[in-house]
């Protein structure tokens, strides 16, 4: 009998950018994260003949689906499991367009795997899995506020900030590339570490998220929302100065910057922040979500824009 896991995506407001160790997937900073309401994953585990992974339906090939059977070699390897497995994702996030799927794939699959052997975990080891999966996973496991703490194997592991805060809180995806990205968050962070200002980035980042603390405790948009988007700048300066150096901003990455940038001088207040990919998410107060959206629509051409606001954490569907 299969075991469904549902787990929502994050977005990172003070990010991780830099491992310490790439095999156990340890960050070199901790961060802090917001999970979404409207992009999740489902995936179901169930003990087969064969290893085979369904996205959304398809049969991937075994190039495309290593990931999830490597992760799943190390889970068996712990737990002492032979089986192998039919793993079945749907995805309700755009893939590999700047929201990070592997968060909530993650998130999901090791809530899966865990519920269908019936070991028992608290949720602090349950983002110690996911993270082993993919570091920003290990925020998927709680809704609302995460902090995923740096540290060693057994301390690097997510905990709850606030599950269900009350701060009004919006965030814009404004999807205005579907390319898939050409470098992978992976090979991202490896690049950065070449940067020479790449030791400044890890003090920021740690000051940045005890101000970002203070911030949500204070239900203080103005300040959340131009740390996170500080932040974000951070975050790809180490990108662009690294040696060789390259960014994930596309022509549009910059109008959509410009036009946050513009409208915050018309008093509509908002700001953006950006992962590994070109697209923009914009960070507001539910009075202005009209008003930006809006504008967007009418500034880009088939853009496709999800209003999403504070998700919850892992659930399970049978
Ligand atoms: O864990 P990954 O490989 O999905 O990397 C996430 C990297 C960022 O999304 C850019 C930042 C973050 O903290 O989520």
């Amino acid at each position: 009998m299969k075991k469904t896991a549902r787990a929502h995506t994050n977005i990172a407001l003070i990010k991780y950018w830099g491992k310490k160790d790439p095999k156990l997937r340890l960050p070199l900073m901790s961060s802090l994260s917001m999970t979404l309401d409207k992009f999740y994953t489902d995936t179901s585990i169930e003990a087969a003949e064969e290893n085979s992974f369904y996205l959304n339906n398809e049969k991937q090939t075994s190039n495309a689906s290593k990931r999830v059977f490597s992760y799943l070699e190390m889970l068996k390897k712990k737990y002492d499991i032979t089986d192998n497995f039919t793993v079945s994702s749907i995805n309700h996030v755009p893939t590999a367009a700047g929201l990070a799927s592997s968060s909530s794939a993650f998130a999901a699959l090791a809530s899966a795997f865990c519920a269908y052997y019936n070991i028992n975990v608290d949720k602090k080891e349950l983002s110690r899995l996911a993270r082993m999966g993919s570091g920003s996973a290990s925020r998927s496991i709680y809704g609302g506020f995460a902090i995923w703490q740096k540290g060693d194997d057994n301390s690097s592991f997510a905990y709850s900030l606030d599950e269900k805060p009350k701060m009004d809180l919006h965030l814009l995806a404004i999807e205005l590339n579907k390319n898939q990205k050409s470098i992978s968050s992976t090979k991202g962070m490896e690049l950065a570490q070449t940067s020479s200002f790449f030791e400044t980035w890890i003090q920021k980042n740690d000051s940045e998220l005890n101000e970002m603390i203070q911030a949500i405790k204070d239900e203080d948009f103005t300040k959340l929302g131009s740390l996170a988007e500080l932040n974000a700048s951070e975050m790809h300066a180490v990108n662009l100065s690294a040696q060789p150096p390259f960014t994930y901003f596309e022509p549009d990455t910059i109008k959509a910057i410009k036009l946050v940038e513009n409208m915050r001088t018309q008093g509509i207040e908002c700001y953006y922040t950006i992962d590994a990919g070109p697209n923009v998410k914009v960070l507001c107060q539910l009075r202005n979500v009209k008003d930006i959206k809006q504008r967007f629509e009418s500034s880009f051409n088939n853009v496709t824009i999800i209003d999403a606001s504070f998700g919850p954490g892992v659930s399970y569907l049978d």
